[in-house]
């Protein structure tokens, strides 16, 4: 069987001495030490300041928004179901626009004629998809021409840099998921990264209830944070990130180049790294489409449809400036499997019954 998705497992002896650390100081969550010295090392190693870690991805999404006063957004349809969720829950008006039908994430041109249509947004909340950064100067230069605030949904863009740099320090917030599906994780958890301190110490208040120091309440808040238990898992993760995400980025390119030619993949960021969380094939034909995922689930090989539904028509009583290439891309995406555990031989036999059902379906129609 050859799994979607694996989560990582974290080595038992080292995660018990962090455990008994904690038992031993009885501090099991607020801010304890292992909280702290998670936040300083994932600032190390991703290359930026000003990062809160929160209870998971979907919070971290309404903790941005709930501390950058966003109360409407225009936000992409191509997405988990969270980065909209997390909106409507948040009580953000949302709005769609349409994506880039190569790189799969929000189109600066479709983003700058509908502000031009409606200018009456708060936000833009874009996902960099599949760990493929969006085009984040573009669509700075579109915020900012209409005064906008941006939010990137980065659960899928740990470790990922463009030309060198974190691709976290883009927009005024970037989120990031910490689920265990995810390429970093501790169990449940996430982060926000936010480019101005004051937002940072907002939000520190704001996922804990709300309260100042000492006894004084501030804006009501909310509990948001990540015990020690979890901090635990994600320290323990992080010796042998590195080493992860070379070997999910070595498969993701074999893939690449396997299918390249074959079938239609996700357009990368020219000038991004990579971290290897998913691979995406596009399969227009539905007939294809149908007999590829059942030859993969006869060799118990998993895949998925991601993400279907298109996001503007889960919730149709939004606002839509039109998403076309998105409902075309959800008809047709296939997440292939790729984890930690997997081997290039897994690669190669995904890849030859692709190829082979390609050749089966051509040579029977
Ligand atoms: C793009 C995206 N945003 C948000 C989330 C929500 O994260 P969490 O599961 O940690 O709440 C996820 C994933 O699970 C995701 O894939």
């Amino acid at each position: 069987m050859i799994a979607l998705n694996k989560p990582l497992r974290p080595n038992i002896t080292k995660l018990t001495t962090y455990l008994e650390s904690v038992n031993e100081s009885g501090w099991y969550t607020n801010f304890g030490p292992l909280h702290e010295q998670l936040t300083k090392r994932l600032e190390a190693y991703l290359g930026v300041k000003h990062l809160l870690l929160v209870a998971n991805g979907t919070l971290a999404i309404q903790v941005a928004c709930k501390t950058l006063n966003i109360n409407s957004a225009i936000t992409t349809p191509f997405s988990f179901v969270a980065t909209t969720s997390a909106l409507l829950w948040q009580g953000v008006n949302t709005a769609y626009s349409d994506i880039n039908p190569q790189t799969y994430n929000l189109c600066p041109t479709a983003l700058s004629n509908a502000l031009a249509q409606d200018n009456s947004y708060d936000a833009v909340v874009a996902t960099h998809i599949c760990g493929n950064p969006c085009d984040v100067h573009e669509i700075q230069s579109v915020a900012e021409q209409y005064n906008k605030k941006i939010i990137y949904d980065a659960a899928h863009t740990f470790g990922v840099k463009l030309n060198g740099e974190s691709i976290l320090n883009f927009g005024d917030a970037s989120t990031l998921s910490f689920h265990a599906t995810k390429v970093f994780h501790t169990v449940e958890g996430g982060a926000v990264v936010f480019k101005n301190k004051a937002d940072y110490e907002k939000a520190k208040q704001l996922i804990n209830f709300g309260i100042k120091d000492g006894d004084e309440l501030g804006e009501p808040g909310i509990n948001a944070k990540l015990n020690e238990y979890q901090c635990a898992v994600g320290l323990t993760l992080l010796d042998d990130i590195e080493q992860v995400i070379k070997h999910r980025t070595a498969l993701f390119n074999l893939y690449c180049s396997e299918l390249k030619g074959v079938v239609k993949l996700q357009q990368w960021h020219s000038e991004a790294s990579l971290n290897g969380i998913y691979v995406l094939i596009y399969i227009a034909d539905e007939y294809l489409q149908h007999s590829i995922i059942t030859a993969l689930a006869t060799e118990n090989i998993q895949s998925r449809r991601y993400f279907t539904p298109s996001l503007d028509i889960a919730y149709s009583e939004q606002k839509n400036f039109g998403c076309n290439v998105s409902h075309t891309l959800t008809k047709g995406v296939i997440c292939l499997p790729l984890h930690a555990y997997m081997t290039t031989e897994d690669v190669f036999q995904v890849t030859n019954l692709i190829k082979k059902t390609i050749q089966l379906t051509a040579v029977s129609s």
